[in-house]
This record gives structure tokens, sequence and C-alpha cells, in this order.
């Protein structure tokens, strides 16, 4: 239970708990699969694939024949995926290796489908990362990707509901000015979904689609469910480890990059904190509920079919 590797020095590991497994309704996904005619597709790239998620929910919709090729750049990542996928005894439909997303080690042409699940909001330049995932992808293949926009999550979340104006919108300006920081950063940017399909129109990408994930996270004491218990176990968590969206010490770079003075952080990181612990301890009381709604957009689009040659 919980997050294995959680304080694990990498990217996105306070990310990487119990809660992932429970991001997707499958009957959901299968209704993706009739979209996205996953019954066509044989070979899979799942980009920035962290310890193999995202591969795995595809993986139960995708023909049984159907092989996915996860990478990475971090190698620990690599390693856990591949670890768990031999736990699983299928270490040969799912394969791992080390890799950036912005030059895949991929001919091109190579994929029925390349896809990624927040790791577009985590690139310096998102349509660099896009441009290469087209390349390897085939004529006529598919490049889907699930990414969202995080900033709704604040204004979505139930505590926030409750609390005085002024606080949801601090709360809200600091994250604003946190994303916008971090993407001047060049670490990306936490609501990216919002602005994928005008970049792959600009990469030449056709039939366009938009969806979203009809996955809430419901809370509703007792919490008695894995999958709650997960959840509110992750809430408490943050808030005992005072860990808001990002570490304290990446939520100031982030606050400054984005045009935050620095005099003002104390203030802000002490609001975020007492919010957070309000949750918690609301938790503790069995009187928190939320019914757990986030925005991911699943956008998805084709790379144009290889000309015939003829006339
Ligand atoms: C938020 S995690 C998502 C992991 C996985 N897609 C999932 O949904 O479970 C982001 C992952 O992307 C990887 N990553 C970030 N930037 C990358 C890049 N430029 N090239 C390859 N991997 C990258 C990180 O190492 C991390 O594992």
């Amino acid at each position: 239970m919980g997050n294995e590797f959680v304080e694990h020095p990498s990217h996105s590991a306070e990310y990487f708990g119990d809660t992932r497994d429970n991001w997707w309704n499958p009957d959901y996904v299968a209704l993706l699969a009739r979209r996205w005619r996953l019954d066509q597709v044989r070979e899979v790239l799942d980009v920035g694939c962290g310890v193999g998620h995202w591969g795995r929910v595809l993986g139960g919709v995708l023909p049984g024949e159907a092989r996915i090729t996860g990478v990475d750049r971090d190698p620990f990542w690599v390693a856990k995926a591949a670890e768990r996928a031999a736990a699983r005894g299928e270490a040969e439909r799912f394969r791992y290796q080390v890799g950036v997303a912005e030059q895949l080690p991929f001919e091109r042409d190579r994929f029925d489908l390349v896809t990624c699940q927040t790791v577009l909001i985590h690139a310096a330049d998102p349509g660099v990362m896009l441009a290469d995932m087209i390349r390897v992808v085939k004529p006529g293949g598919l490049v889907a990707v699930a990414e969202p926009n995080n900033v709704a999550d604040t204004l979505l979340n139930a505590a926030m509901v409750h609390a005085p104006v002024d606080q949801v919108l601090a709360l809200v300006h600091m994250q604003l000015l946190c994303e916008r920081g971090k993407a001047a950063l060049g670490e990306g940017h936490n609501s990216i979904g919002e602005l994928l399909p005008a970049l792959f129109a600009e990469r030449g990408l056709t039939d366009i689609q938009v969806h979203l994930n009809d996955k809430a996270s419901l809370v509703l004491p007792p919490y008695t469910s894995a999958e709650q218990r997960a959840t509110v176990e992750e809430i408490s968590d943050f808030a005992r480890r005072e860990f808001w969206i990002w570490s304290r010490a990446d939520t100031l770079r982030y606050f400054i990059a984005g045009g935050g003075e620095e005099r003002s952080f104390e203030g802000a990181w002490a609001a975020a904190m007492a919010a957070s612990r309000r949750r918690a301890e609301a938790i503790a009381e069995g009187t928190y509920s939320s019914a757990g709604g986030a925005i991911t957009y699943l956008v998805s689009g084709r790379k144009a079919a290889a000309s015939s040659g003829g006339a």
C-alpha cells in the first residue's frame, strides 16, 4: 500500500503510488479502444513510461498479439517497469528501454500507436516532443496522449468550495504563477492539455479528436474501498510531509520564475500548507468528502497516410 517510491529523487516519484492504478474506468478504456480503433494496433510506443502505468492500462484493451515498448529517460524507472512486467509474467509483451522523448531511439514510421500520459506536461518544448512522436508513428498511425489541465483541480477540490473566496483565489493565483514559472524554466506546463489540439493541428496530424477521462476519484466517509483508502492516505501523507503539488523547494523556484515576489512566498506557502492540513484533519475526523473530478484530456490524431506514389 502507499507509494514505494515516496521521496525517491527520480522524476514524478511522488505520483507513482497506489492512486495511479485508479485513474481510469475499465469500461471507459474499452470505449476508448473502439474510438481509437486499437484492434488494428500491433506495435505501441509508450513515451515517458515511468513504471508502466499507462501502457498497462492500454495493454488491457489492445489485441493479445500487440507489443508495448516503453521508453523513459530515467534508467531507474525503466528497470522498475521491466521488473513489474516480469512479476506479472508479461516480460515478452512489455519491453522497456532508456531514451529521451525528443530523440526517440527508433527509426521513423515504426509504430501503429505512439502514446503518452502526463509527459507533455513536463516537456521543455511539447512541440519538439510531439514532432518526434510523429516521426516514429507509421503513416496512417495514431498519436494519442492523455494530458491534464491541472490548475482546474484546485478549483474543483471540495475543500476549496467551502473556503473563503480570497483563500481560493490566493491558492489558484499561486498555482498559476508556479505553472508559468515551471514552463519558463523549461520544466513543462502542468496545464498543457488545453493547448494540445492546436499543437496536433500545427504538426500536421489529421482526424484530431478530443475526449475527457470520465473517472472521478470519489472520496466519501468512511473511505472503506481500497481505492478511497489509497486516495485519503495520499492526501494525508502529502499534508504530513508538507508536500504541495511540488516540494517546497521546487514550488519556490517556480513561484519566483513565474513572477512571484520572494517576500510573498512564505505567506502563500503557509496558506497552501494550512489548506492541506485542514483537509487531512477532516479526513482523520471522517468529515471530508469529494466528488473528485479532474480534467484529463485525451487528444488523438493520425499521421497522414503515405501517398501511393502513383500518377
Ligand atoms: C508523470 S510521469 C508519467 C509516467 C507514465 N507515463 C504514467 O502515466 O504512469 C513522467 C515520466 O516522463 C519521464 N520523462 C520526462 N521527460 C522526459 C523526456 N524528455 N524523455 C523521456 N522521458 C521523460 C519521467 O522520467 C517520468 O517517468
